[in-house]
């Protein structure tokens, strides 16, 4: 097929720029000879029409609802799947067969482990410091810890790494929880799963035996699958920005967590169960909803809204339906949260203002019920989100530094400020 083309005129000058297409999905217009012919720069704050990088990893179609990973349906994997399989399939790029998974499987467990001097970190922090900070604190040290798996040039040691990351941050997550409530560290064990071993490090107790609840278990792995990556989003392309650099993988991944704790992106998990704590009751739902559609009033509802699906997110349908299982498996009647969120819901989706601007549920609105329900602290929901976008970040950074057009990343800007302007000694001004 021919080359498709974009032309750009300025000043009557005609610059022919490539359009490339991808597997599915929009096509691009390669600006990359803009500056050079033109001596401008394209302008996008916010990146709302822009590709930063090709990628094969996962797809959005926002208009549509879907989210594929490495071509597989969200829906299938989280139904059919558990989280290392997902872990497999985004760094490898194919499902694993049965050695394959166990191997895999056995070599993450036997990472799980942290140089008992981690826990030295800890004591360093208030008991009430929020559990994010803990983590960009001690996941950006890690790098001191293996140094024998911070060269990025050597693939082996990108993969040891990538392990390693995959299989610490349940460890350190429950351990930044049982700091924060003030019980002791719980080791991993070897003879559990993924999600199961994380709940017991993080709800065992010395006093007695810890039983593992299976529903409880596939719940929480679930939510891991769903969390675990979602294309160019601000944490992932922090961490794209950040290895770009060559940094090593463990600062990477810190610099992501910490994108990742905004409100606008996964620390909306904790703001919208803080914002349904707020609301109270569904009398006070319309009350919100005129603060929302205020343009005046910085109120937004948390939980609605995003970048790329205008549309139902569909991980947010997946879990809602794994809120429903775990409230039951709990027992839990009437949550009077969980009753304003379904009618915060109803009424959002037939109000016209969140209609016309297009403003569904997305991942972080039923998360927060679900994750407080299996007995996590809000301060915890965005340490899970994290913990579960740690395969999607160094799979992207895996990506990233093996993309022969790879270079570091630097924008540049409109610069808007005072032209060139002489020096003026203070006994002038
Ligand atoms: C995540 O990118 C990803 O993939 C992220 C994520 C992932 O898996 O990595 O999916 C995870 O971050 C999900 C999003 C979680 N954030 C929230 O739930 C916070 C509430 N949502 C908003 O802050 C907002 O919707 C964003 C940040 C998610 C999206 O912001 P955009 O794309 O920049 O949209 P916008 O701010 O330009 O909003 C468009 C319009 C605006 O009105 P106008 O200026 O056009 O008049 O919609 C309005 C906004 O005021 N709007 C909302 C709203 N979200 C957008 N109005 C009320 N409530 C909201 N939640």
């Amino acid at each position: 097929m021919a080359d498709k083309k974009a032309v750009v005129s300025i000043d009557g000058k005609q610059v022919d720029l490539q359009v490339r297409s991808g597997t599915i999905g929009p096509d691009v217009m390669d600006i990359t000879p803009l500056y050079k012919a033109t001596n401008m720069f394209t302008y996008d704050p916010g990146f709302t029409s822009t590709a930063s990088c090709e990628s094969k990893i996962t797809f959005i179609d926002g208009d549509e609802g879907v989210l594929l990973h490495r071509g597989y349906p969200i829906e299938q994997l989280a139904e059919h799947g558990d989280f290392l399989e997902v872990c497999y399939l985004l760094l490898y790029g194919e499902l694993p067969n049965a050695a394959q998974k166990a191997d895999f499987d056995y070599r993450v467990t036997h990472h799980t482990m942290v140089h008992e001097q981690m826990s030295r970190f800890f004591t360093g922090f208030r008991r009430d410091a929020h559990p994010m900070a803990v983590m960009c604190g001690c996941v950006g040290a890690l790098s001191a810890f293996y140094h024998d798996s911070t060269d990025i040039t050597d693939p082996k040691q990108r993969m040891i790494a990538s392990l390693r990351m995959i299989a610490k941050m349940p460890t350190i997550a429950a351990m930044a929880y049982k700091y924060h409530v003030g019980q002791p560290f719980v080791y991993p064990k070897n003879d559990l799963d993924y999600a199961s071993n994380f709940l017991r490090m993080c709800f065992a107790v010395p006093c007695e035996e810890y039983v593992v609840n299976p529903v409880l278990a596939r719940a929480m792995d679930r939510i891991f699958i769903l969390h675990a990556d979602h294309e160019q989003n601000a944490s992932t392309s922090t961490v794209r920005l950040a290895g770009s650099s060559g940094a090593n993988p463990f600062a990477c991944i810190a610099a992501g967590i910490a994108c990742l704790w905004g409100p606008a992106h996964g620390g909306a998990n904790e703001a919208a169960l803080t914002m349904l704590a707020e609301i109270g009751s569904v009398d006070r739902i319309p009350h919100f909803i005129a603060k929302a559609k205020d343009k005046n009033d910085p109120f937004r509802l948390m939980g609605f809204g995003h970048r790329v699906y205008k549309n139902y997110d569909p991980r947010a349908k997946i879990m809602q339906k794994t809120t429903h299982e775990v409230l039951g498996e709990l027992g839990v009647k009437d949550d009077p949260l969980l009753e304003v969120a379904m009618e915060l819901e109803r009424i959002a989706l037939s109000d016209e203002y969140f209609i016309e601007k297009k403003l569904y549920p997305n991942i972080d609105f039923y998360s927060g019920i679900t994750l407080k329900a299996m007995g996590f602290p809000t301060e915890m929901f965005t340490v899970l989100f994290a913990l579960a976008r740690t395969v999607g970040w160094i799979a992207q950074w895996n990506e990233m530094i093996e993309d022969p057009q790879q270079r570091i990343g630097r924008p540049r800007q409109l610069y808007v400020g005072a032209p060139t302007r002489d020096y003026v000694p203070v006994s002038k001004r």
